[in-house]
């Protein structure tokens, strides 16, 4: 049995792979990178029942692991690079081998997969990290879960200038009810509902544009989402509304939240 562990900046998921099958999976939060990956290990054990001592090797990968520069527990430990685990992770969840990938964790990472290898294309700092720090500036909470609860009775057009504000018809193929300016309207009267809304909708839409732009320079026209920020449904539906006007297909694999922890494993089986 080989352990995943990423790393990453918002949280450290851990899995367990035994020959290509995953036999658990866990998300740790933790302040410090040497804490978190211990804490990942200790809770294999004592919540999962899989001791530590029957573990065969460690994997770890993501922004923290930088920070550790030995075994862990005394159990051969190796470093993957974190674009090498997201573009394993990318291929294995989808299960293609020709693909572009976009990470969406705290920031967003593009990844390019196909008979060359592995390639980092760019990114950009707008991720799930950014829907966390508006909402604790413009509506006074970090709390995921009450941020996508607000959002989902929030009104975007109390925030955003939308198309319908500026013309009395569509303008190209965008529709009326689509966003002209992000957070350009911002109404007195927005609730922090209408801000939690636009703060999801403009994170997604920037992530998916800028999809969209990557899909088309490699002729693609599907990109696998992976990350944390597979799992937010307001954010799935931003990225419905564009696939719908661009003809780029997203594609949300399951378990892609431990995309890039399981891919560390697999990266570390194939070197
Ligand atoms: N319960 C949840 N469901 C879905 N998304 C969540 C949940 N909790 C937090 N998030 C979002 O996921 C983001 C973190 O994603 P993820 O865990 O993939 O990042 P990370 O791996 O720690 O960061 P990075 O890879 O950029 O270093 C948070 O910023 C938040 O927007
Ligand atoms: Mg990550």
């Amino acid at each position: 049995m080989i352990a995943g562990i990423d790393i990453g900046s918002t949280s450290t998921k851990v899995v367990l792979l035994d020959n290509g099958c995953i036999l658990c999976k866990m998300r740790v939060l933790a302040s410090d990178a040497v804490t978190a990956a211990a804490g990942a290990l200790g809770k294999l054990d004592t919540e999962k029942g899989y001791k530590i001592q029957s573990i065969d090797g460690i994997a770890i990968t993501g922004a923290g692991a930088s920070k550790i520069h030995q075994d862990i527990f005394d159990i051969p430990t190796v470093k993957i690079e974190e674009i090498m685990a997201i573009g394993h992770g990318g291929k294995f969840l989808s299960k293609r081998d020709d693909i572009i990938i976009a990470n969406i964790g705290t920031g967003t990472p593009f990844i390019e997969v196909n008979q060359n290898g592995i390639a980092h294309i760019g990114g950009t700092g707008v991720g799930g990290g950014t829907i966390i720090g508006l909402a604790k500036a413009l509506i006074k909470t970090s709390d995921f879960n009450t941020i996508m609860d607000l959002a989902s009775k929030g009104d975007l057009s109390r925030v955003d200038l939308m198309i319908k504000d500026i013309a009395d018809t569509d303008i190209s193929f965008l529709a009326k009810d689509m966003t002209a300016s992000n957070f350009a309207k911002m109404l007195e009267s927005a609730t922090r509902e209408d801000i939690a809304m636009a703060i999801i909708n403009m994170v997604y839409q920037v992530i998916g544009m800028l999809s969209v732009f990557v899909a088309q320079s490699r002729n693609k026209d599907s990109i696998i989402v992976t990350g944390n920020g597979n799992n937010n449904a307001i954010g799935r539906n931003v990225l419905g509304s564009i696939s719908e006007m661009y003809g780029i297909h997203f594609e949300f694999p399951e378990d892609a939240e431990f995309s890039t922890a399981i891919g560390a494993v697999l990266a570390a089986s194939s070197a």
